[in-house]
């Protein structure tokens, strides 16, 4: 180590010692692990939610399944939230179940997710510090088989009926293979 190496590191030293770095460290700490988990949750919701629903629409067909999805994905996201500590949940813009609204402090994080839903042949995570809120966004793209059935533009007008029925105020139809249906949400409040 040269001199000049040695000191700043003895600098960076006296600093940590004044508390300012470690608490830098200590938020960047807590900002990858808070990361690390998102992608986890994300993934299980997906997959969970995927299960039960291909499971429901081949057992009682797609408008049993609508049932399914009402209380699927919740408590999916309830029992989530439960096992981490974080509030994780569903989003969109275009949502079916207005309670999935994205609040206007997430307008601009989901944008981003709108204008390439996709990264390296994957749906495109994004995050950042909203407020008081470390947030994580993670997308959900279209697809054909089998969202289209209940999202795309060529809705079978019985089940069409079945979902105004639940939803009279859906927008989370005419949707297109590739755009973005919606994020995975998950937000921890940042510590003081
Ligand atoms: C059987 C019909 C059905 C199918 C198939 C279906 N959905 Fe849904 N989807 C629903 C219903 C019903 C809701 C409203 C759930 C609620 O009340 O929270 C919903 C809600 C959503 C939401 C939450 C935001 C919102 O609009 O309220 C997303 C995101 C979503 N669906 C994505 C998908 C994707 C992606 C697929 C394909 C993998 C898919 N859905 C397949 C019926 C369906």
């Amino acid at each position: 180590m040269n001199s000049a190496t040695f000191r700043s590191v003895l600098l960076i030293t006296g600093v940590c010692e004044l508390g300012a770095c470690s608490q830098a460290e200590t938020s960047l700490a807590i900002e990858a692990e808070f990361l690390r988990q998102s992608e986890e949750l994300t993934a299980r919701f997906q997959s969970e939610l995927q299960m039960e629903l291909s499971s429901a629409l081949s057992e009682v067909g797609p408008a049993g399944a609508i049932g399914v999805c009402q209380s699927a994905a919740p408590a999916i996201g309830a029992r989530l939230s439960e096992d981490s500590g974080f509030t994780v949940s569903r989003v969109a813009r275009r949502n079916r179940n207005a309670v999935n609204a994205i609040s206007p402090d997430l307008e601009a994080l989901y944008s981003e997710l709108e204008s390439s839903p996709m990264q390296d042949g994957s749906p495109r995570p994004v995050h950042g510090t909203v407020g008081e809120r470390l947030v994580y966004l993670r997308a959900i793209p279209m697809q054909e088989q089998p969202c289209s059935t209940c999202h795309g533009s060529n809705i079978d007008p019985a089940l069409s009926e079945a979902i105004s029925q639940s939803y009279p105020e859906d927008l989370a139809v005419g949707f297109e293979p590739g755009e973005l249906r919606g994020a995975f949400l998950v937000e921890r409040q940042k510590q003081r």
